[in-house]
């Protein structure tokens, strides 16, 4: 029974034929940091059965590239690139988001167009993290920089235009990367924040960042068509379970609501090894924000749909299961044999094990 998963839900403006989203998942196929046409085959071909795609992660600005060639969003070509996606994904009745991911200290340098720099809102050392360099293979991290003020500001108004250029490459809306490690975990998170100015120290402080970025980008493309993914537990990118963690994350979903966002996007990893997250700071975000909540990680049919009987969500979010199945829900409930991911083309660039799957 999947009546709930696959009734349709109105999410700001938008009407969207199921509950069922397509998780972010970067596939490092962008060479030249320009989305392309197989970019937009592989959104392309899921569209017509997912209510929602989101986009893999990508960058607002040249310092957020620090994958190898993970898509920008920051220039003309960039916009042009992704009108193939957004074109590709209306064409078929269905509706995307693209998710903004600036890696901030998770980097390394040689990703990085010229000029680009590895910031950091503190220094940290992480020797246990790598990062793949084309051609070079796998590198240590470049140590980050820490940011001044000027460049914190810098940031939030990249963060601004890229939504902006988001709407004029025609995304139905933006989900900023809250999670995973990446920057704005990065501000929020005790563990990578070590600041003592007006952006860390009180919950409050390390908050500004991610309030501030969400706050300009509603206003710049409205509401409506910003939401948010975090990932309380998270412990990728190096970085650990955070003190407050219970407390901190239903704080910032308060203010993800002031913000006026349409959804809070909560990753739960421990399908891929990381800590549980609690089913109080689940529903303590819930309760906090009031909005639409999207569930992700490790879902199948069965186990969506009794979170959504059970109200713990409005979507559930799956990613490995559209990775290797653009038609998952149609399959998955003709009860068909599903294609199993492959790990070894993940992040290798071109069609194999991308848009090639049976
Ligand atoms: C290849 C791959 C790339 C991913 N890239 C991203 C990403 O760019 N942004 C993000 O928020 N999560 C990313 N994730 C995490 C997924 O969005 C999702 O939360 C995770 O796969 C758990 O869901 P699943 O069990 O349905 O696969 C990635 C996962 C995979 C497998």
């Amino acid at each position: 029974m999947t009546d709930l998963l696959t009734s349709p839900y109105r999410l700001g403006d938008l009407e969207l034929k199921n509950r069922v989203v397509m998780a972010p998942m970067t596939r490092s196929r962008a060479i030249g940091n320009v989305a392309n046409e197989l970019i937009a085959t592989f959104y392309g071909q899921r569209a017509a059965d997912a209510g929602l795609l989101l986009t893999e992660g990508t960058s607002p600005s040249p310092n957020g590239l620090g994958y190898p060639r993970i898509p920008g969003l920051f220039n003309a070509e960039q916009v042009r690139g992704w009108k193939l996606t957004t074109d590709a994904v209306h064409a078929r009745g269905g509706r995307i988001f693209v998710q903004l991911m600036h890696t901030g200290r998770v980097g390394h340098v040689g990703n990085l167009p010229p000029g680009g720099r590895v910031l950091a809102p503190s220094v940290q050392a992480l020797p246990d993290q790598k990062m793949w360099v084309d051609p070079d293979g796998n590198q240590p991290l470049t140590p980050a920089v820490e940011m001044t003020e000027a460049d914190i500001e810098t940031a939030i108004g990249e963060y601004v235009k890229s939504a902006e250029l988001a709407i004029e490459a025609g995304f139905d809306g933006v989900e900023l990367h809250g999670a995973n490690g990446y920057l704005l975990e990065q501000f929020f998170s005790s563990t990578s924040n070590l600041r003592t100015d007006g952006w860390g120290g009180t919950l409050e402080k390390r908050a500004r960042f991610v309030v501030e970025v969400a706050r300009r980008s509603a206003a710049a493309i409205g509401g409506k068509r910003l939401g948010i993914r975090l990932s309380p537990y998270g412990v990728n990118g190096g970085m650990k379970v955070d003190p407050d963690v219970e407390t901190a994350w239903p704080y910032l979903a308060g203010q993800m609501k002031e913000a006026g966002l349409v959804y809070i996007h909560v990753a739960d990893h421990s399908a891929m090894g990381a800590p549980p997250v609690s089913a109080s700071v689940k529903e303590n975000i819930r309760k906090s924000f009031g909005g639409t909540i999207i569930l992700a990680g490790g879902y199948d049919l069965a186990s969506a749909e009794s979170e959504l009987v059970a109200k713990k969500g409005d979507l559930v979010a799956f990613g490995r299961p559209y990775l290797a199945n653009a038609t998952f829900l149609a399959r998955a409930k003709a009860g068909e044999k599903l294609n199993a991911p492959d790990f070894a083309t993940f992040y290798s660039p071109g069609a194999k094990g991308y848009t090639d799957y049976p």
